[in-house]
């Protein structure tokens, strides 16, 4: 006997960029003006949209963004982050489920983040058609252990609705 679908299923993704001079850094769709570093990457290297795409995708055990944007393709080179997060998306809704809430932690050590809490909290609950008061930004310091690299944690809770 097949089991009923869980009405409700978590997803999980983390990403990490190395930062380095001469590039912008873009949070959560977000430029981030202070910022003497940006993130190296193959794409836009937004690494708030990386981890909450890899969240969708793992809440449905539909495996991971290298998976459909494999680093090693041209055709995604400098490619907009918000294209990944919204194909990670798709795949959720066809699979009838929603985001409830979204959380996520931001590890940076430099510049301060939390003058763009909310600019970054909003631009994600457009992107996922959610309320601002239903994604929750943190940001956090790794005290100088790790001041060369961006770090984001995020975690959604799936519903499943009807269909
Ligand atoms: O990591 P730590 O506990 O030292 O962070 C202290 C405060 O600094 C927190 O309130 C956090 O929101 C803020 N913060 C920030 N921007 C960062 C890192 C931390 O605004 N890049
Ligand atoms: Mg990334």
């Amino acid at each position: 006997m097949t089991p009923s679908p869980l009405p409700f299923r978590i997803g999980y993704g983390e990403d990490a960029h190395r930062l380095a001079p001469g590039r912008p850094l873009v949070l959560g769709g977000v430029s981030i003006p202070q910022a003497e570093r940006g993130a190296v990457a193959h794409s836009d290297g937004d690494a708030v949209l990386h981890a909450l795409a890899d969240a969708l995708l793992s809440g449905l055990s539909l495996g991971d963004i290298g998976q459909y944007y494999p680093d090693t393709d041209p055709a995604h080179a400098g490619l907009d982050s918000r294209e990944i997060l919204m194909h990670a998306l798709r795949l959720v809704q066809e699979r009838n489920y929603v985001p409830a809430n979204a959380a996520l932690v931001v590890t940076l050590d430099r510049p301060k983040l939390g003058p763009l809490r909310r600019a970054i909290a909003r631009n994600l609950a457009t992107l996922l058609d959610l309320k601002d008061t239903e994604v929750g930004v943190s940001f956090k310091t790794s005290e100088g252990l790790a001041p060369d690299h961006v770090q984001v944690r995020a975690t959604v809770l799936l519903v499943r609705v009807a269909g």
